[in-house]
């Protein structure tokens, strides 16, 4: 009886991670400027950032992504529809915010 408690204990915390995943989870976006990592979970669940507000437009999924360049950010394409320095800190702000590596 103890072992299968166990087992069972042991199931749960390693299905955990798998729940907790929000929307796409934490992706890595490739590019010139050094990797951004964008969190669904900051976004979604304490941002409070509706998913329709992302998704189809402009965002979709890693394999469909379409690469833009920081300038049409800067005219409001894809993180840049919010990150104007209106609804969030501008894509012009310290480029260390999203661009961690
Ligand atoms: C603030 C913007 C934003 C919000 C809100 C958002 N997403 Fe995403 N999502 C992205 C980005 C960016 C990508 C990466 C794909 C891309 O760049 O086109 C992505 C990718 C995904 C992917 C594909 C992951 C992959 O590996 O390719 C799924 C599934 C997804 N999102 C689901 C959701 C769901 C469900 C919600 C709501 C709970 C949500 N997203 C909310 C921005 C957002
Ligand atoms: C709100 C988040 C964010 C901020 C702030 C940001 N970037 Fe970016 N940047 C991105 C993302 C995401 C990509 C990848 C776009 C893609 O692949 O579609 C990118 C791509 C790039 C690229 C490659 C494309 C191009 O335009 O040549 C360079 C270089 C770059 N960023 C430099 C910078 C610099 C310099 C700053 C600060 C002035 C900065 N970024 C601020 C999110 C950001
Ligand atoms: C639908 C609107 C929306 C879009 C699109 C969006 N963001 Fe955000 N993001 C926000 C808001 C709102 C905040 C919180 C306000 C602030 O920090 O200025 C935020 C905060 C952030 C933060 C700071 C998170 C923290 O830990 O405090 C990062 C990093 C970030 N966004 C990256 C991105 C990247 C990269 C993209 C594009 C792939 C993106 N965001 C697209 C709305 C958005």
């Amino acid at each position: 009886m103890r072992k299968v408690l166990i087992t069972l204990a042991l199931l749960v915390i390693t299905a955990l991670p798998v729940l907790a995943t929000v929307g796409g989870g934490e992706l890595t976006l490739k590019n010139e400027g050094g990797d951004v990592v964008f969190s669904h979970e900051r976004h979604v669940v304490e941002l409070e950032q509706a998913c329709l507000a992302c998704h189809p437009e402009p965002f979709t999924t890693i394999k469909q992504h379409k690469t833009v360049t920081m300038k049409a950010m800067e005219t409001g394409a894809s993180c840049g529809a919010c990150h104007n320095g209106t609804k969030a800190f501008s894509v012009k702000d310290d480029c260390t915010k999203c661009h961690t590596k």
